[in-house]
């Protein structure tokens, strides 16, 4: 198999720990080690007796419990954990394609959704969202889409980068056409707990529909990216088996530690998003004040949920604006043209805690050069 360099991964070999204020994070604040053990009273003492042997392969029977948690109607036999969201991808597509498959995927995108998939050498079309509507997906534009033997749609709702969020109402008829039309469903939720109205948030597709696929991870709500530990949730079996087996060749089993400590968190989910929430919630007003301050260089639409939006750059290039930035004044944006070519957008991440003070600087650099844009 054959990919083309994960271009967003790329930008951040370059800048991520280089960098002193990241702008861009798709993640959440972290959490110590510690601040993690300290949610349960016997948690230090069960992890440092822990054994360090392999682990089961689909996962420790504790974490995937604890995953359950998540959905309504997923059992422990249901998930397959794997080393990241990443990991969860590259199985998937590779346990479900064939070279010349039809698939279906929602754009601009997290670059592996649709980068795994050509590498296998299926045929890949993009469902685009609508930058004049919010991004918005029309499900007429995927009914035309589709043919015959469209075997997959993929879908990211919260959506990264622009953190669109559909209705439910959406999501039933996607399910209901997927189930009318045959294909199945990947749904990359990676970012769902962290809707901004708790009333908004959507059932996950694996609840809903007995062929799809749920993707999670620890990474974005839950601020514990360093575990490396995502899923697969499907009452699908046969999907599962084909992903299990496929998963022999890439890590056999997940890290022990991270095992633990992901189940750990999990337990606590609630406690942890609603701290993430919060943070969210504090940088958006900023965000909105900073944006409405500069409404004549950027476009900028509040999301509805994730920790990620694309606003848009109204003159001059985006990828000029984010190098001198970053050059500058030490604030990473990640340009657009990272997910498409042409792109005028930019990726901010409001996550993380130190976002005030990466946005002063940012303003700071705007009033040094009001003419270089
Ligand atoms: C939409 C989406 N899917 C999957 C991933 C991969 O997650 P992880 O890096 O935790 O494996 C990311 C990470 O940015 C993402 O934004």
């Amino acid at each position: 198999m054959k990919l083309d360099h994960f271009r967003l991964e790329r930008y951040f070999a370059e800048y991520e720990f280089s960098a002193p204020f990241l702008l861009c994070s798709s993640d959440c604040e972290s959490l110590a080690l510690g601040e993690l053990l300290a949610l349960e009273p016997e948690a230090r003492e069960r992890f440092e007796s822990l054994w360090l042997g392999y682990t089961e392969s689909a996962g420790d029977p504790e974490l995937r419990q604890a995953v359950t948690g998540l959905y309504e109607h997923i059992a422990a036999g249901q998930v397959l954990v794997h080393a990241g969201a990443e990991e969860a991808i590259f199985t998937f597509m590779n346990a479900c394609l064939q070279p010349g498959d039809a698939v279906i995927v929602h754009s601009p995108c997290y670059q592996s959704l649709t980068e795994v998939a050509r590498g296998i050498g299926a045929e890949v079309r993009e469902w685009r969202g609508d930058p004049l509507q919010n991004w918005a997906l029309d499900l007429q534009d995927l009914k035309s889409l589709l043919t015959g033997n469209t075997k997959l749609v993929v879908v990211n709702f919260p959506h990264n980068p622009t953190g669109w969020l559909p209705d439910a109402g959406f999501v039933r008829k996607l399910s209901a056409l997927s189930e009318r039309r045959g294909f199945l469903i990947f749904s990359d939720e990676v970012y769902r707990g962290l809707e901004h109205d708790p009333a908004d948030r959507l059932p996950a597709f694996a609840d809903i529909n007995e062929r799809a696929v749920s993707l999670g991870v620890m990474s974005k709500t839950y601020g514990l990216a360093g575990l490396r530990i995502g899923w697969l949730a499907s009452r699908n079996r046969r999907l599962l088996e084909a992903c299990a087996a496929f998963k022999d060749y890439t890590t056999i089993c997940s890290s022990a530690p991270s095992e633990f400590l992901a189940a750990l968190g999990l337990r606590h989910a609630e406690t942890i998003a609603a701290r993430n929430l919060k943070i969210i919630h504090d940088n958006l007003k900023l965000l909105d004040r900073f944006f409405a301050a500069h409404a004549g260089l950027f476009d900028w639409q509040r999301p509805r949920a994730g920790s990620i939006a694309f606003p848009r750059l109204q003159r001059g290039t985006v990828e000029a604006f984010c190098a001198d930035l970053v050059e500058q004044a030490g604030v990473l944006l990640l340009p657009g043209t990272l997910y498409e070519p042409g792109s005028k957008a930019f990726r901010i991440g409001f996550g993380r805690r130190n976002l005030p003070e990466a946005l002063a600087r940012l303003e700071e650099y705007l009033q040094r050069q009001p003419d270089r844009l």
